[in-house]
């Protein structure tokens, strides 16, 4: 079953405030400095859409997996979510967590810069990649969009910080369908100028 964009905006607007995880802002908050990073970075709307989405699989299903259990979050909002939106937003959310796997694994320092919280949903997704699956991953198409916006969501975790709201980034996931998939970046498109200390 396929959700809408008003089911996409209801789930944020309404299951957003939970907490993100063990971080100390919210659901909502987390996407939308997610997608901020991913815009002020020149990504295309399909990147930037992803990064707003990539965690839409806690809203889903919040209670997540069992305790001790990975929840597989990255996996849960796809069904939900083909149909509706190309590749090039779906695969970067699917390979957000094997990309924290690949980068532990081949960037020195990275798994020490990760918050203690991301340190233990790590242990619980497998943990660093092996060498060949390590390569493995690096192949596959969207690799390096879900690495930068594996980036995105690390540091996406800063309470109060300002953002544009919802709307200007549910207008950008939404203009991918109507348009098809554009590869400009998200500068070229309506720009909501309304910046908020507290996103609604
Ligand atoms: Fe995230």
């Amino acid at each position: 079953m396929a959700l809408t964009y008003a089911d996409i905006e209801h789930l944020l607007a309404t299951r957003g405030f939970h907490q993100y995880g063990r971080e100390a802002v919210s659901q909502l908050e987390h996407a939308l400095q997610c997608a901020q990073l991913a815009e002020q970075a020149g990504e295309t709307a399909a990147t930037t859409a992803a990064a707003l989405l990539h965690d839409l699989g806690h809203l889903l299903a919040p209670s997540g997996g069992a305790a001790g259990q990975d929840d597989l979050h990255q996996y849960v909002a796809l069904p939900f979510l083909r149909g509706l939106l190309p590749d090039a937003v779906l695969e970067p959310i699917r390979l957000h967590v094997d990309a924290k796997r690949y980068l532990c694994a081949v960037e020195p320092g990275y798994w020490e810069a990760l918050s203690p919280a991301s340190q233990h949903s790590l242990v619980l997704q497998g943990g660093p990649f092996s060498g060949p699956d390590a390569e493995r991953f690096a192949g596959q198409p969207f690799a390096q969009e879900a690495i930068r916006l594996r980036r995105y969501d690390d540091h996406a975790k800063v309470p109060g910080l300002a953002t544009p709201p919802l709307a200007h980034y549910l207008a950008i996931t939404r203009a991918l369908a109507d348009e098809g998939m554009p590869v400009a970046p998200v500068g070229s498109l309506a720009h909501s100028s309304a910046a908020i200390a507290h996103p609604a």
